[in-house]
């Protein structure tokens, strides 16, 4: 049976009412026909409003913990990436640890130690809401022109989660409300001062238990190469749409694997910045289709971060390394030098709920992505 949800009032019914937009057909597989349509629109309206070039790549992410958890999750980042610690501090309202490595994004993990989550609502799935404060929760995008763009954003409608610009020593600061499709935040810095450094006006150094440990595989872990995050099918169109009419980001390309019923889609900046990737089921009708690992994934642990990509040289000692040092894996390493492409997924983190990925392209590769590791990966998350 057919379903149609309206665009305006949101009422799911059998026959498609007008409430002055057209309705939404719920029950049709999924295709990148909105999308498309939606990027061309998106383009003129940055151009008109000159949102190009107030917006850059990824600075960093910030991954809150629970208190008690934050040592540890540092720790594994350390232990299990080629991130190293580069400030650590206590303000007003939370611990703050900032990770970090060459020609990469940033980490800042964060602990709340006062005042209320605004993540809460997003973290209560049956997997997740054991840990209600633990969420990649937020990318921050470098803006050169920060007044200027959170005008324009804040004509638009958007919601930002302070009033005003936050001013920083060395910086400005401004996030969004979580999305009420992907549950993440999108943040905004502008650096007045010295590039790095994140702390706000009071703040005190934190002492971090965990420490780097001296090896060299580890070193071949580098830059951040992608996120990805996952969403309800339906909901997936508007995740999409949402980040790239907040960022200067593109869809470039999405590659469906029917019989998980899963899509990978992935919004890129350039070829050689980091890329978000949004990973849903194909199907907007789950109750009468064979779920998959993705919905059943949203199902589990609400829409979120699932992994963070990692560029790894020298893969295979990577892996066979981290694996025999402990490290649990959700797959094998999947692809091959002939196919330019290896990639593997750890299990989730029990101090992040995130799975780590390891991937390497070989040569001349240009593809981003491939079909079979794709879905050999996608495959992997059903034991999650
Ligand atoms: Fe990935």
């Amino acid at each position: 049976m057919k379903k149609y949800i309206c665009a305006k009032c949101r009422t799911v019914s059998i026959i498609p009412h007008d409430h002055g937009q057209k309705s939404e057909n719920l029950t049709a597989e999924i295709d990148d026909t909105v999308i498309l349509a939606a990027h061309k629109k998106i383009d003129s309206e940055r151009r008109q409003a000159g949102t190009y070039g107030l917006v850059g790549g990824l600075d960093h992410v910030i991954i809150n913990t629970e208190q008690s958890k934050h040592m540890s999750a540092i720790g594994e980042l350390m232990n299990t990436t080629g991130l190293r610690l580069a400030d650590a501090f206590e303000d007003e309202s939370r611990n703050v640890a900032i990770l970090t490595t060459d020609n990469s994004a940033n980490f800042m993990v964060t602990a709340r130690t006062d005042g209320i989550n605004p993540f809460l609502a997003f973290n209560q799935a049956p997997k997740s809401a054991h840990l209600p404060n633990t969420r990649l929760e937020t990318l921050v995008f470098s803006s050169p022109g920060l007044e200027k763009y959170v005008a324009i954003q804040k004509n638009r409608g958007v919601r930002f989660m302070t009033d005003e610009i936050i001013e920083r020593r060395n910086c400005l600061f401004i996030q969004t409300v979580p999305s009420l499709f992907t549950g993440n935040s999108i943040g905004f810095i502008q650096w007045t001062g010295k590039e790095g450094n994140y702390r706000p006006q009071k703040s005190r150094s934190l002492e971090i238990e965990a420490h780097k440990p001296p090896s060299q595989y580890l070193d071949q872990i580098q830059y951040l190469d992608h996120i990805a995050t996952r969403v309800e099918a339906k909901l997936r169109d508007r995740a999409i749409i949402e980040f790239m009419e907040l960022t200067n980001y593109s869809f470039d390309f999405a590659i469906y694997i029917k019989k998980l019923n899963s899509i990978t889609s992935v919004a890129r900046l350039t070829k050689a910045d980091f890329a978000l990737v949004f990973t849903s089921g194909i199907s907007k009708n789950i109750q009468e289709e064979y779920i998959g690992p993705t919905e059943m994934y949203v199902r589990n642990y609400g829409a979120r971060v699932h992994h963070m990509a990692f560029h790894t040289e020298d893969i295979d000692n990577v892996f066979h390394t981290l694996k025999a040092g402990g490290v649990e894996f959700l797959s094998d390493l999947v692809g091959s030098p002939e196919e330019g492409l290896k990639q593997a997924f750890t299990k989730g983190s029990n101090n992040t709920l995130l799975v780590n990925e390891y991937i390497h392209r070989f040569g001349d590769f240009d593809g981003f992505f491939t079909k079979s590791n794709v879905e050999t990966l996608t495959k992997a998350t059903e034991k999650q």
